[in-house]
């Protein structure tokens, strides 16, 4: 490794702990899909596995209603992609969702069978402090 390659190193290692630690984060769901009927069942799944979701942090869908919308429900009705125990539907996109606390979340979106689809995202929220929720297997 040469020196420029250390120092780009050693930036991007800064940048992460001022991220990680002091700002929060600002998650584009889905990356460059948004928020979509993805090409495979996983793919939301996949996205939110590498990161990590702090307290502070703010989640944005991008979306246009009524094409898809968001509805938060529990664990239960998220698996099985049912709204027995509906906590909120957000119907106009694109939406910011803000975390306060730590705790899971579990959205979906409830147009049609888009849930069946894998348009499902289950985030892991932890506290900003001594997170070392890095890698939280609560799936
Ligand atoms: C799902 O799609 C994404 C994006 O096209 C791809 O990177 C990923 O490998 C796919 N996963 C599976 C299980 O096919
Ligand atoms: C989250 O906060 C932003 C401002 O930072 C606000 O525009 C947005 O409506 C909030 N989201 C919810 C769901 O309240």
């Amino acid at each position: 490794m040469n020196k420029f390659q250390l120092s780009l190193l050693l930036l991007v290692a800064i940048c992460n702990l001022m991220t990680g630690r002091t700002s929060a984060m600002y998650h584009i769901v889905g990356a460059k899909l948004g928020w979509n009927i993805p090409p495979n069942k996983t793919y939301y799944q996949d996205w939110a596995k590498s990161r990590v979701f702090s307290v502070e942090d703010k989640l944005l869908f991008a979306f246009r209603s009524p094409l898809h919308n968001v509805v938060e429900v529990g664990k239960d009705d998220f698996d099985e992609c049912k709204q027995e125990n509906l906590i909120y539907t957000y119907s106009s996109g694109p939406l910011i969702v803000n975390f306060t606390m730590p705790g899971d979340h579990y959205y979906y979106s409830g147009v049609g069978i888009q849930c069946e689809l894998g348009q499902k995202l289950h985030v892991p929220v932890v506290s900003r402090k001594g997170s070392s929720g890095r890698n939280s297997k609560t799936l």
